[in-house]
C-alpha cells in the first residue's frame, strides 16, 4: 500500500497504536484472536495514556457486546440508519480482532456466491482440472481457512438465496469444495473465524433476510450521535483531517460548523434546538454526510477564496447532500433558510439562502 492510497485500511491507518496495544496486552484472547477483548475495545473507543485515539463515538456497552458476540459462535450484525459509522465500526472491529479488516465482501444485487465463497482460475482449470492451485479463494473461505474475521457489508442487499450460503460457515463451521477431492473438498473454519455483517434501514430492511439466517447473528442497533456537542466535535475532527488530506491549511471555523451540524441534526429530527416543529427531509442527513459537507465547504472556501469556508459555501453545498434529486426535499430546504436566526453565521446563511441551486 503506498502512502497516495486515498483510505487506506484502518490496520494500515493505525498500524503504530495496533502494535501498542499488543505490546501492552497482557490480557487473554479469545481464541485466534491479535488482541483481547480489553485492547480491542480500547483500539475503537480510544485510550489516552497509551496514545490510541478515539475512533467511534458511541455507546461504549455496544462495543462489549459486539466483541463478546464476536468471541461466540454468532455471527454479528449491525443494523442502523445511513452513515451512522456501521461499516466503519465493522473495519475497526475486524482490524482489533484479527489484525486484517480487508476480507469483505460487498453486498448487492448482483453479487454471487463466486464472489462470496471462492472461484477458479480458469486457465489453470482448464489445464489441470480443479485443484487447490486453480481454486481462487473469496473472502469468506479465507477467513475459514485463516481464522479471521470477514465483513459482509450491505447484506440485505443481496438476494436471498446467496445470503443463505452463510448458513453451513456460521452453523457447521465447515465449508464444501464439492469440485474438489479428499480432505481439501472441506474447509473448516479455524479459530478465529467469524461474520460481521451491515444492514442499513433505509434500503432494504433486515426482514429480507431468512429466519434461519437471522437466528445465527445477534443484533446490534448503531444509532445517530444522540448529543450535539459530540457530533459537532466529531464533525470538526473528521473534517479538518479530510482538509488536511485535500491540502487545505486552513482549519473548518467551528462557528460555521455549528450551524452546520445544528442544521443536519434539526432537518434530521424536524424539530429546532428551541423544540419547534421543523420539515424533516427524507433523505439522509447522517453524521457521515455532515462530515463530507464540512469538507466540501472548507474545499470552495479554501480553493475559490483562499479562506476557510462560511455560511454562504454551506448554504452552496447543502443542495448536492442533503435534497439530492428531491424536489420536495429541496422545497424543505429553501424553507428551512428562510427562518431567520441570531448570530453572524446565521445571519451568513440567511443572506446566502438565494444560492441555493435548483
Ligand atoms: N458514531 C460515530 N463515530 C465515528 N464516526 C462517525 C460516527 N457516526 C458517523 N461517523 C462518520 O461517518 C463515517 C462513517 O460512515 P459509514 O460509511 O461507516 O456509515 P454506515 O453506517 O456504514 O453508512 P451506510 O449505511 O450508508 O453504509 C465516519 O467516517 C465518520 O466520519
Ligand atoms: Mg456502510
Amino acid at each position: 500500500m503506498n502512502e497516495h492510497a486515498q483510505r487506506p485500511p484502518a490496520e494500515i491507518r493505525y498500524a503504530g497504536e495496533l502494535a501498542r496495544l499488543r505490546e501492552h496486552d497482557t490480557d487473554d484472547r479469545p481464541p485466534g484472536w491479535a488482541l483481547s477483548l480489553r485492547a480491542a475495545r480500547r483500539f475503537v473507543l480510544g485510550d489516552e495514556t497509551l496514545g490510541i485515539s478515539r475512533k467511534f463515538v458511541g455507546d461504549p456497552s455496544l462495543i462489549d457486546r459486539s466483541l463478546v458476540t464476536l468471541a461466540t459462535n454468532r455471527g454479528l450484525m449491525l443494523v442502523g440508519e445511513p452513515g451512522t459509522a456501521k461499516s466503519l465500526l465493522s473495519e475497526l472491529l475486524a482490524a482489533a480482532v484479527s489484525g486484517t479488516s480487508t476480507l469483505t465482501i460487498q453486498g448487492g444485487a448482483a453479487t454471487t456466491e463466486d464472489q462470496i465463497k471462492y472461484s477458479w482460475n480458469y486457465a489453470l482449470l482448464v489445464a489441470e482440472g480443479p485443484s487447490t492451485r486453480s481454486l481462487v479463494a473469496a473472502p469468506l473461505l479465507r477467513g475459514m481457512a485463516e481464522g479471521k474475521v470477514v465483513r459482509f457489508e450491505e447484506i440485505t442487499r443481496c438476494p436471498l438465496e446467496v445470503q443463505d450460503c452463510l448458513l453451513s460457515p456460521l452453523s457447521d463451521r465447515v465449508l464444501a469444495v464439492p469440485e474438489l477431492s479428499g480432505p481439501e473438498s472441506m474447509v473448516f473454519a479455524q479459530e478465529g473465524f467469524t461474520v460481521i455483517a451491515t444492514a442499513n434501514t433505509r434500503d432494504r430492511g433486515v426482514n429480507e433476510m431468512s429466519a434461519a439466517l437471522k437466528r445465527r447473528f445477534n443484533f446490534e442497533t448503531v444509532f445517530p450521535i444522540a448529543d450535539f456537542g459530540t457530533e459537532l466535535a466529531l464533525v470538526e475532527a473528521e473534517a479538518a483531517a479530510l482538509l488536511k488530506r485535500s491540502g487545505v491549511t486552513a482549519p473548518p471555523r467551528r462557528d460555521v460548523l455549528e450551524v452546520l451540524v445544528t442544521a443536519f441534526r434539526e432537518l434530521r429530527q424536524g424539530q429546532t434546538a428551541r423544540g419547534d416543529a421543523t420539515d424533516r427531509l427524507s433523505g439522509v442527513m447522517s453524521t457521515a454526510e455532515a462530515v463530507s459537507v464540512a469538507h466540501a465547504v472548507g474545499l470552495r472556501g479554501w480553493f475559490l477564496r483562499g479562506e476557510p469556508g462560511t455560511a454562504a459555501d454551506l448554504v452552496s453545498c447543502l443542495a448536492g447532500t442533503a435534497a439530492k434529486d428531491n424536489p420536495e426535499d429541496l422545497a424543505k430546504l429553501r424553507r428551512y433558510l428562510e427562518r431567520r436566526r441570531h448570530g453572524d453565521q446565521w445571519n451568513a446563511l440567511y443572506e446566502a439562502r438565494h444560492l441555493l441551486p435548483g
